[in-house]
């Protein structure tokens, strides 16, 4: 129960990794806001939840709809303490195929949105006398993916963003941390996992073997949204199977006809 008493707000928690966090929030003691545009989905995901939940229909590119969700947050449960900036949409082509406006979407929802969020959390979490943000990163802010440019730029925004909030705000008692997930079962990658033969080879890709359960990211999250990981402020986590342990360089091994 390391979330009792505590309000957390969850960004793109109707699905995937962020419905697994808000379930593990709400199962330790939380009262969560689940916050998406998928309006169906979230207000099936609150409503499951039960009581100390609720969902807000909310664009997180939309200042002014950022800025009433927190408001409601704190209006529903007093405040909030736990921000994971978790909504996000994936971008697929190189550099001269990529429209203005894709590039546009993606920096608006992947990166500008965690500060919105930040920059309305920020004052209710400084009024509770701290708090803790998680952003969810991805290890494609780590390094370029092919045809990834503008998701690739996105979220290594995010992460030197989070090291630029964990210190601008490490004396007010708000940690800021993200995590970098590898590949995960989620219906964002749904479409390229189905396409014949992908699947089993960017499984092989990852040295575990096998995507990440949502699960097996919120995990990581509620840990570091927790008095757990109390010394920890401008942690940037991978949570990808082992992909960023590996340089790039083939499987010699196999290369050589032996692995
Ligand atoms: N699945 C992966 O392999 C993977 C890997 C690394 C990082 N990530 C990141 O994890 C986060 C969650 O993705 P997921 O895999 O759970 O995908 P998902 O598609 O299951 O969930 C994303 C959620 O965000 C919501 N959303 C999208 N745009 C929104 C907006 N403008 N306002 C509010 N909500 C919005 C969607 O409706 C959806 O419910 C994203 O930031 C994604 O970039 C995912």
């Amino acid at each position: 129960m390391r979330f009792e008493n505590k309000v957390v707000v969850v960004t793109g928690g109707a699905s995937g990794i962020g419905l697994a966090a808000a379930r593990r929030f709400h199962a330790e003691g939380a009262s969560v806001v689940v916050a998406d545009l998928n309006d169906e989905a979230g207000a099936a995901a609150a409503s499951a939840l039960g009581d100390r939940a609720r969902y807000q229909h909310t664009d997180v590119s939309d200042w002014p709809q950022v800025q009433a969700l927190m408001t409601a947050a704190a209006d529903a449960f007093g405040g909030v303490d736990v921000l994971f900036n978790n909504a996000g949409i994936g971008s697929f082509g190189a550099t001269p195929d990529l429209p203005v406006e894709d590039w546009r979407r993606v920096i608006e929802i992947d990166l500008n949105a965690v500060f919105y969020g930040c920059k309305a959390a920020i004052p209710l979490m400084r009024a509770r006398g701290g708090g803790a943000i998680v952003n969810t990163a991805s290890i494609s802010g780590l390094a370029g993916d092919y045809s990834f440019a503008a998701y690739n730029a996105a979220k290594a925004g995010v992460i030197n963003y989070t090291r630029s909030l964990a210190i601008d705000h490490a004396r007010e008692g708000i940690r800021a941390n993200a995590v970098c997930p590898g590949p995960v079962d989620t219906p964002i990658i749904a479409g390229i996992k189905a396409m014949q033969g992908v699947r089993e080879r960017w499984d092989d890709a990852v040295p575990l073997g096998r995507f990440a359960q949502p699960e097996e990211i919120a995990n990581v999250v509620a840990f570091l949204a927790s008095d757990e990981a109390s010394y920890m402020t401008g942690a940037v986590i991978p949570v990808d199977g082992g992909v960023t342990a590996h340089t790039g360089q083939p499987n010699l091994p196999r290369l050589l006809g032996g692995g």
